[in-house]
This record gives structure tokens, sequence and C-alpha cells, in this order.
């Protein structure tokens, strides 16, 4: 990747090593920084994928001892962390967005960043108000007391209507909050060591990175497996002709999956990230030229660059590609897979591939000799997750030709979830009409559904019908018919929900056909649509997320019932606390001495754990370790730190 771009790149994940900041550089904010931030997936992201980049982890942006990161602080003031399972993630994605962000990011960008990450203890709400303050917004909205409105009354900073949700003291001195999410934001450093705010110290990219010059590599792995990064096509090819069998690899958020969950075995894999000709990004005469190893994330940024330079009309199809990756994934994901990792994959449900069959886009691929060939995208899907792909091949780059006037390009997907999840159906569709003898008739269609057989099934006979014909109502019941035969949805059909999905299908048709007749309307070309019709043809877009809970404090001097931040809520920020049993030849065996160094609160833990083991009559004991560099060296540290009786 570093080949590719002329900026270095900086990797946070959630819970992977960090490398040490060297002493020159810790504590240098006012270095430039250079690189630029990308969140992903620690899972599916192989070791020696990130060679040569700076990978930034929950434990190394902040902990109890350095001091929390802004972002860690909020998430816990704002008890965004219940069990804490999934606090690292969001911890990060939030990081990245921040650090990568010219200008403070807004709330939509917040929420998309955040759109693959899930919790299931929190609910949403204290997570996103949490992040909520780094927002570019009304200052207002994060100060303790809301503005007063003419009358008096206090405006809620949420609705901007006046309402009660300021805090007020009943008749016997309790107070009551309805608005416990919108409060002042404190900074409450946990430094133990210096003390320093947290900006002092905020990590640049390493300067023995910024030297170091890019080489191929080959690295061997466990079991003989053998990783290749060549840096230019001509190695790639070289490697190909060498090992046909090579798996191709770029983003891994495929192979990865494959390899964990599927058992699948790969013994030579040959990483292309580096391959510059493979990340062509170029605008040309007949349409866009996107190489295989462009990245989804990269593909937005382009396609809205291009949308904003070009205009609509020759951009309907990089509209609809656009509007299609908003629901492709999450953040993580769409930073690292790539175009072409999505389509030699070839996965029935793929929201990409029934788009570049209906656009009528075309794939070059080019052999171990050089030769180049290319095939339209239709015919390129074979059967399951098979291609038009011999071995001596690689898929060079994708061809998205422009659209002409009076063509229209749409997207649909439905999946059971908005965002991160995948589709039950989805399609591409376009059409051309054009005027013949003084009517306005449909030219050229295409049709094209994922998520309903093993490959994209276009709906052909559907198609044959409407060219020639003019778009209208009446054409509608005939067409519903065909493409219920085009589109076959057997009782048993892999994926379940049949009825619903056999509705999908017609219910898209529909949505597109509104969709065409509105834009002809607005040329004056067509009758306009009822207005009960009118919510069909717009794409969804979400509002950003307002919530308020509302509840009522009763002091009962305790701390119960009191909206109190969760003392492990600044253990789990940086880390998760991991667990390992340390076994002991006796019973009720107190802890004597702790060996090493660790500070009061982990010697609390241990010491109350020690006394719940005794109390418990254990065997063994179980103890909590933090801050510790991996799982599997826990028991290992943790029998040298207790000296068991
Ligand atoms: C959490 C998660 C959510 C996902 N959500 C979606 C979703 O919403 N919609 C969707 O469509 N998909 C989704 N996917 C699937 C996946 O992200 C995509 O298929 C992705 O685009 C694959 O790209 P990659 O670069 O990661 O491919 P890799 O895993 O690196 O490679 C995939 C395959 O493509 C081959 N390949 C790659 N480049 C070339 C080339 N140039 N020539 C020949 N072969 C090549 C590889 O050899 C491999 O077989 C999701 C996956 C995950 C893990
Ligand atoms: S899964 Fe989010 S806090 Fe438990």
């Amino acid at each position: 990747m570093i080949g590719s771009h002329p900026e270095f790149e900086h990797i946070p994940t959630a819970r992977r090593p960090e490398p040490r900041r060297s002493r020159s550089t810790r504590n240098s904010s006012k270095t430039t920084p250079l690189g630029r931030h990308f969140a992903i997936n620690a899972c599916l992201a192989p070791l020696y994928s990130l060679e040569g980049m700076h990978i930034i982890t929950v434990e190394g942006i902040g902990n109890c001892r350095r001091g929390l990161h802004p972002v860690q602080e909020r998430l816990a003031e704002a008890h965004g962390s219940q069990c804490g399972f999934c606090t690292p993630g969001f911890v990060m994605s939030m990081y990245a967005l921040l650090r990568s962000s010219k200008q403070p990011p807004t709330k939509e960008q917040i929420e998309d960043s955040l759109a693959g990450n899930l919790c299931r203890c929190t609910g949403y709400r204290p997570i996103i108000d949490a992040f909520g303050v780094f927002a570019k917004t009304d200052d207002s909205l994060y100060t303790a007391s809301p503005s007063e409105s003419a009358n008096g009354k206090a405006i809620c900073p949420s609705t901007g209507k006046p309402c009660l949700c300021r805090n007020e003291t009943d008749v016997n001195g309790n107070e009551s909050s309805l608005l416990s999410s919108v409060k002042t934001y404190l900074p409450s450093s946990y430094n133990e060591i210096d003390g320093n705010a947290y900006n002092e110290k905020e990590l640049i990219f390493p300067p023995e990175l910024q030297l170091r010059k890019i080489m191929p590599l080959r690295l061997n792995g466990f079991n003989g497996v053998r990783w290749y990064r060549p840096l230019k096509l001509d190695q790639l090819l070289q490697l190909k002709s060498c090992y046909p069998e090579a798996k191709l690899i770029i983003g891994n958020s495929e192979v990865g999956v494959e390899t964990e969950f599927k058992n699948a075995q790969y013994g030579v894999m040959i990483s292309v990230t580096h391959v510059p000709e493979l990340h062509t990004l170029k605008v040309e005469e007949d349409g866009l030229r996107i190489g295989s190893a462009v990245r989804l994330a990269q593909l937005q940024d382009f396609l809205k660059k291009v949308i904003a330079e070009r205009g609509s009309l020759q951009t309907s199809s990089c509209q609809a590609i656009l509007r299609q990756l908003k629901w492709f994934a999450g953040t993580q994901i769409r930073n690292v897979a790539s175009v072409g990792g999505n389509i030699c994959t070839a996965s029935p449900i793929s929201d990409l591939n029934p788009l570049w069959m209906s656009t009528g886009a075309t794939f070059q691929i080019i052999d171990v000799n050089n030769n180049v060939r290319t095939t339209v995208a239709k015919d390129f899907f074979l059967g399951y997750r098979k291609v038009d792909l011999k071995d001596d091949e690689v898929l060079l780059s994708v061809i998205l030709p422009w659209t002409r006037p009076f063509e229209y390009v749409k997207e649909f997907k439905q999946a059971h979830r908005r965002q991160d999840d995948i589709a039950l159906v989805n399609a591409g569709m376009r059409v051309h009409i054009t005027e013949a003898e003084g009517n306005w008739i449909v030219s050229d269609v295409s049709i094209v559904y994922g998520g309903v057989a093993a490959v994209p099934l276009t709906a052909g006979k559907t198609e044959s019908f409407l060219v020639g014909k003019k778009l209208d109502y009446g054409l509608l019941d005939e067409a519903f018919n065909l493409l219920k035969e085009d589109i076959p949805l057997a009782e048993n059909a892999p994926g379940g929900m049949v009825e619903f999905r056999s509705s999908l299908t017609l219910s898209f048709f529909f949505k597109f056909f509104l969709y065409v007749t509105h834009e002809m309307n607005t040329k004056g070309l067509s009758e306009g649509l009822d207005v009960a019709n009118m919510s069909a043809i717009q794409s969804y877009t979400r509002p950003v997320t307002t919530g308020t809970q509302g509840y009522e404090l009763v002091r009962q001097g305790t701390a119960v019932g009191q909206p109190m931040v969760h003392l492990s809520a600044m253990l789990q920020l940086p880390n998760f606390p991991l667990g390992s049993l340390v076994s002991s030849s006796q019973k009720m065996c107190p802890v004597l001495t702790i060996l090493g160094q660790l500070d009061s609160s982990k010697k609390r833990i241990l010491g109350q754990l020690s006394m719940m083991g005794r109390f418990l009559h254990l065997m063994s004991l179980l103890v909590l370790a933090r801050s510790l560099e991996s799982l599997w060296q826990t028991p290992m540290i943790m029998q040298k730190l207790l000296q068991i009786k």
C-alpha cells in the first residue's frame, strides 16, 4: 500500500501489539504527522500484510498509567462501556476518524465510521452521545444548562424545543434528570505517572518507518506457507507463472474468512497491495478505469470527486455504485477490501457484481505472458464462486462506462439490517430511453439480481419484453409475470425466506420503474407519480441518531441508582481484562507476594481475588491480568507474578 500512495499509512486496530515509541518520538506532537489513519479489523489482517506500517492499538493510544486518550475518556464518562467487549473497537474507529479528519467530523461521519462496530450491551445511544463532543456542531449542546426560550422555559439541546430536561430537585430533595445523555464534558484524565494532558502525547508516524525503503517480500510461515509481496506487475506475473495456484490477496476480507472459518489452506500467497498497475484510478474518454486492487473506501472518495466534476448526466452508474457502497459492510472492511477481491470471489450476494453487470462494465484480464483480454462483466461469472479466469491470469482493471443522456442506473439492497450486513436480495438496473417517431421508448435495458441463485441472474425475458416499448404503468403486470419466470426461487432455495425474497425482486423492479418515470417527468417527458409512490424513489438516508434516557434519581445514601461511571470502564478502555487460571497445589491459598511492577489498582484486584479464592475453597485462583501483551503469555507471566503458598 505504501508504494501506491504518496503518504504512509497508520493502521489503528483493536488489540494488536503496539510498536514501542522511540524516545525521540515520544511527546513530540509538534512534528508534522505523516500518513493516513485507517481503522481495520485486526482479526482479518495477516501480520505480513502490515509490513512497513505503523500499527496503533487501543493500548497504545492511552491507558490508566499514562493517561487515557480523550476518546477513551469520553466513552467511560458517558457510560458507553458495559461489559467492555466491543469497547476497544469503538475507541479505535473513533480515533482513526479523528486522526484522518482535517476538520472535526460531522455527526453523520461519526455514525458512519462506527457502522462496523456492534455492541450487545449498552445500546448505541451512550456511545454515540459520548463521541458527539468530537463532532463539528453547536457547542451549546454540550453545556450543562440548556438555553432558555423567550417564555423562560428551557430549550432542549436535543430537539431544540422547550422542555423539562433541566435537572430539577423535587419536593423530597431528590435530584431528577430527564436528560442524562447531555452533560458537561469534564476531562478526567486518569494519570498515575505524569499527569500531562493527553494531547501532548499524540502518536506520530515513526521516523524509522519514514526512512524505510519499501522492498519486495518473500516470507516463510508455518507449515511451509510462503508470502510474496511483489512491487511491480512484472514481478507479480513472474510469480504467477511459477506458482499458478498461488492465492492473490488484497484486503484478505474474503480469504481471511475462508482460512479462519472454512479451513481453507493456501501454500503460496501473493499480496498485490503494492503493485501500482493494479491501483489505477483514471478518468478516460469512455469511462472510469478502476484498478482491481483499489480499495472500496478509495473508490468511494474517487466516485464522489468524479460525480462532483462531471455532473449527474454521465455519472448515473457512478452514483448507483457510490450509494451501494454506503451499505457495503462497515468502514473497517471498506478500508481494506478491494474491487477485484469482491469480483473474483464471485459471491452470489456480492453487492457490486449485479451493478457491474447491469452498467455494462468490462473487465481487463492479463496473463503471465502480458496478453490482455477484455470480457464483459455479464459473461465473467460462470458458477458458484467460479469466474472466467485461468490460473495464469490476473484481473487487471474494471472499465465503468459513462452513462448517456436519458440513461438511468439504480442500485438495490435488502438486508436484515441496514449497515454491516449481507444482502437477502440485491440488484442493479439500467435503462436507456430514446426518442423514436415522437415516442420515448426503451432502447436498452439491463436488470440483474443478486442473492437469488449461485450467480447474479439477468432477467432476460423481462428485458426483451421492455425493449422498444414506452415505459408506462400498462407494462407492469406483464413485466411482473416475466420477472417471476426469469428469477424463480424454489421453495427450498438456499437462504430461505423465499416468499419475501420473491416479492423483493418484484418490488425492486417497481421502484426502478417509478424512479425512471419520475426522472422522465422532471424533464416533462412522462406523467407524474402519485404522491403515495414518491417515497419509493428516494434512496434511504438515515437521519443522525438522537435519543434521551429519562429516569429519576433517588438518593439513598449509596451509589445504588446513581449514574456513576463504573470502575472497570477505565480498565476496559485500554484493554479488556484477561482471565487466566493459575493452579495451586493447595486449597485456600492466599497470595503472599506479588512480584514485578504492578500498580496499586492491579494489586487490589489480585488481593480481592485471592480472598475470593479462599472464600470459595477453590483449588485454583482466577487472576485478572491486564496490560499483558498477549493472551497466551498470561498464564506464564502470572505464574511468575504470584508466589503462591
Ligand atoms: C465483516 C464483513 C462484511 C462484509 N460485507 C459485505 C457486503 O456488505 N457486501 C459484499 O458484497 N461483500 C461483503 N463482504 C465480503 C468482502 O468484503 C468482499 O468480497 C471484498 O470485496 C473482498 O475483497 P478483498 O480485497 O478483501 O479480497 P481478498 O480476500 O484479498 O481476495 C478475495 C479473492 O479474490 C481474489 N483476487 C483478488 N484480487 C484479484 C485479482 N486482481 N485477480 C485475480 N484474483 C483476485 C483472491 O485470490 C481471492 O480469491 C464482507 C466481508 C466481511 C468480512
Ligand atoms: S458489547 Fe458493548 S459493552 Fe458489552
